[in-house]
């Protein structure tokens, strides 16, 4: 199927079976967040393991561009008194059928869940950045603050050349802000994670703000952005606000639904 037909669409689908539909290397970023283990019940009827999740990643990475990025964000759940590092098996298989681990971030996340007896509490999930062969767009967000901000450099900066002398390149000021490092932490939690109240209907939602800096980093404006378990649309939402081109799939109708209603779209439950 041609990609136009699958461009801005809320599909209510399996995406085992609707990613078969998308053309090879169509796609230029997936922003996507699939169920952590058995964590959370959700009103799809689909099957989560990990057969199913090799279907889905072996689909993803024939869809992605070359030069492609996806961001997979996921935590574990506890089984047994340990932590399933399912996260860590999806990162490893991820890149066993080819596709490079770009980098490792931290989501840091500041809203709190009740406390555990015995277990610090658990404040990050895995954003895996992974990508087909180079990443084509990495646009790194330049919003941390520097403590010398504004300052001149003490002494003058230096460049080692090639052949050991050093070029004096003189005084700097230094920017208000530099690069971010690889943890991002964000306000989650009802009323932080999106101000729609809709959105709260889904159990497991990530912040808007995750979305769009992810979108920002990894993607241009044209782009095509893919969120293959959408839940209440959040990658849809920030990806038309930062003027990407979309597409999105959730296996329930009931998430499609507040997805749609959500970003002012419609659910497209018609088989394709
Ligand atoms: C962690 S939630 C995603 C939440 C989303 N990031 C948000 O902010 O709303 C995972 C979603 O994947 C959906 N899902 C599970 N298996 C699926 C499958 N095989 N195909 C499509 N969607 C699936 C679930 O119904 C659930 O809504």
């Amino acid at each position: 199927m041609r990609i136009e037909r699958l461009e801005n669409r809320i599909i209510n689908g399996d995406s085992s079976e609707v990613l078969r539909k998308f053309p090879s290397n169509s796609i230029d970023l997936v922003v996507t967040s699939p169920p952590y283990d058995s964590l959370r019940d959700y009103t799809g009827e689909g099957i989560w393991n990990f057969g199913c999740f090799k279907k889905i990643a072996r689909q993803l990475y024939r869809v992605l561009a070359p030069g492609g990025v996806m961001v997979w964000v996921v935590g574990d759940q506890i089984v047994g008194g340990g932590k399933t590092l399912t996260s860590f098996k999806q990162a490893v298989f991820f890149q066993s059928i080819g596709f490079t681990v770009f980098d490792v971030i931290i989501y840091e996340k500041t809203g709190s869940g009740p406390p555990h007896p015995n277990r610090y509490f658990n404040s990050f999930e895995y954003m895996f950045i992974l990508s087909k062969g180079t990443p084509k767009t990495v646009n790194l967000l330049k919003d941390k603050p520097n403590k010398w901000a504004n300052h001149t450099t003490y002494g003058n900066v230096t460049r080692r050349e090639k052949d050991g002398s050093l070029t004096d390149k003189g005084q700097k000021t230094v920017n208000e802000f530099g690069v971010r490092t690889n943890i991002w932490r964000y306000a989650n939690g009802k009323g932080f994670s999106t101000k729609d109240e809709i959105a709260y209907q889904h159990p497991a939602i990530f912040p808007e703000k995750l979305a769009e800096d992810n979108i920002r980093s990894w993607s241009n404006e044209g782009d095509i952005v893919l969120d293959p378990f959408g839940g209440s649309g959040t990658v849809v939402k920030a990806a038309m606000a930062l003027n990407r081109r979309w597409s999105m799939i959730e296996i329930s109708e009931e998430y499609c639904r507040i997805a749609a209603q959500r970003t002012g779209l419609e659910c497209n439950t018609e088989r394709l």
